[in-house]
């Protein structure tokens, strides 16, 4: 039996630091083995221009929030993902780092990129994958990859036990969906969003919608936060029940898959 985490919170537009500072006085030690913070924790998410996301974006790992959250990991004693601008070059990524204990563990860019996230962000082009942590295989996905449901799947195909899922969601219906996302693919799931509003240089506000959540793999919701708080919640895992892909005595979740039908979709 192991335990996973989701952290909700409400970051500082461009105050790496204090962001940072905040997860570290919020995470509880002893509480969980995995803990997952929401996508661009670090930074906030409403950017205004490329030069803005360039100075605000770091090095994975080489950066200060890698190191900061590899030595929170260290203390903590647990895995941790975590959604962050990455920069490479001249180009930036939303990316999902992981660290442990021992250090970084590796980062995933995200695949399908949100409404002016176009503007600042390239495509990920890490592709999807799957992060074996010794006691799970760990999938990682961000917020807008939820609406394609070709990513969780990918990801269980992979062998993921557990799909992480940093967010900032401003649609309805993720909640909801990934209820379906961790049933069909019989995975656990955490969503990790953050709550308040951002409205930067005269756009139209942006209402994040919190309800961060754990589901299990029949699609139960077993732990999560409301709205409007931030914080933490927990839920014990038996990483098993997600290997076990059965339906029914007849059914089986990926052996009772067509492939050969679904040629559409790989165009
Ligand atoms: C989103 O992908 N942040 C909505």
């Amino acid at each position: 039996m192991m335990r996973i985490g989701v952290y909700q919170s409400d970051p500082v537009f461009g105050d790496v630091g204090a962001n940072i500072e905040q997860a570290f006085k919020d995470l509880p030690a002893g509480e969980a083995d995995l803990w997952v913070l929401p996508e661009l924790f670090n930074t906030g998410y409403q950017f205004v221009s490329q030069d803005e996301t360039l100075e605000l974006a770091e090095e994975v790992p080489g950066g200060r929030t890698c190191r900061d959250m590899a030595e929170l990991a260290a203390n903590l004693g647990s895995i941790l993902v975590f959604g962050m601008a990455e920069r490479v070059e001249n180009c930036c990524y939303n990316s999902a780092a992981l660290v442990g204990p021992r250090g970084f563990i590796g980062v995933y860019r995200k695949a399908h990129l949100f409404f002016e996230e176009k503007e600042f962000f390239k495509p990920g082009d890490t592709g999807f994958q799957v992060f074996d942590v010794g006691w799970a295989k760990i999938g990682v996905m961000i917020c807008f990859d939820w609406f394609f449901p070709e990513t969780a799947r990918v990801l269980s195909l992979l062998g993921a036990d557990i799909l992480c899922h940093p967010s900032n969601l401003v649609l309805p219906f993720c909640q909801k969906a990934m209820v379906t996302r961790s049933l069909e693919n019989a995975v656990y799931s955490v969503t990790a969003n953050r709550v308040g509003t951002e409205a930067r240089g005269g756009k139209e506000p942006l209402a994040f919608t919190g309800g961060s959540q754990i589901l299990g793999p029949s699609g139960r919701i077993l732990s999560g936060l409301n709205d409007r708080e931030k914080g933490w919640a927990v839920a014990q895992i038996h990483v098993e029940e997600a290997r076990n892909k059965k339906i029914t005595v007849y059914n089986d979740r990926f052996e009772d898959r067509r492939p050969e039908l679904y040629g559409r979709l790989c165009k």
